[in-house]
């Protein structure tokens, strides 16, 4: 049985104070939550205080993204090295935002997955089609192909220690929901394309999960958490979204 994971991404919004207080309020409520695993990935600068707030907590953290290279001349990176320093647990790579505003390549984002792994962070592996390719019913060749990317690098018995996270591009800070059963069409893929490790592999759904719609998400037989945004930055509605997948 696969256990549930709930993560937060708070994207790139925050500062000392109002994490404090978020953190604060969600910890508050935090007992509540007893099967599911939780994880929070605040932007990189605001690590080290989400790590003194929930260092003596179960609530895992991670990164929002992690540069492919070891160490170097690469400004502005930050290495999976110095993210298992500081106590990350996990690491996003190829988030939909990224693959997008930074020219991301399936190749890159394969090499991204292998350097999380080699300093033992579980890479959230983010895969998911635009709009555009939904409606020309390219969705499973689109993921497949994503997929398919770190199946090569790293080989499909590596995945196996990793999460994946479906995120349809369209479905993404808009308010527009995949429906359960689009959901779980391509989780059911994805899984399959997983072959023998695909069953102990979790994979979460993101794109507009909130309170009002998780536990149905959550009920379908592929979807084993949720990758959150904009509702992971208001407690109570992060708080439901966990209680919903416990
Ligand atoms: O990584 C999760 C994020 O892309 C989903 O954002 O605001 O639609 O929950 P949101």
């Amino acid at each position: 049985m696969r256990r549930p994971l709930v993560v937060a991404n708070w994207k790139m919004n925050g500062n000392l104070a109002d994490n404090r207080k978020l953190l604060q309020s969600f910890l508050a409520s935090w007992q509540g939550v007893h099967h599911a695993e939780v994880g929070i990935c605040p932007p990189a600068v605001y690590l080290p205080q989400a790590i003194e707030l929930l260092g003596q907590t179960n609530v895992e953290l991670g990164a929002q993204d992690v540069s492919a290279a070891e160490n170097g001349a690469f400004t502005g990176e930050v290495s999976a090295a110095m993210l298992a320093d500081i106590g990350c647990q996990f690491a996003l790579v190829g988030h939909s935002e990224r693959r997008e505003y930074h020219a991301e390549s399936d190749q890159l984002v394969a090499r991204k997955f292998k350097a999380a792994q080699s300093h033992k962070l579980t890479p959230i592996l983010c895969i998911g089609e635009s709009l555009q390719q939904r409606e020309a019913g390219e969705t499973l060749m689109v993921v497949g192909e994503q997929l398919k990317a770190v199946i090569d690098e790293v080989g499909r018995a590596a995945i196996a220690s990793s999460v994946i996270a479906y995120e349809p591009v369209w479905a993404i800070g808009t308010g527009l929901t995949a429906t359960p059963e689009q959901a779980q069409e391509v989780h059911a893929f994805i899984r399959e394309q997983l072959g023998a490790v695909g069953n102990s592999v979790r994979i979460l759904y993101g794109g507009s999960v909130k309170p009002s719609n998780a536990a149905e998400l959550f009920s379908q037989a592929d979807i084993d958490g949720a990758l959150v945004g904009g509702a992971s930055l208001n407690s109570d509605d992060f708080y439901s979204i966990c209680q919903a997948a416990e």
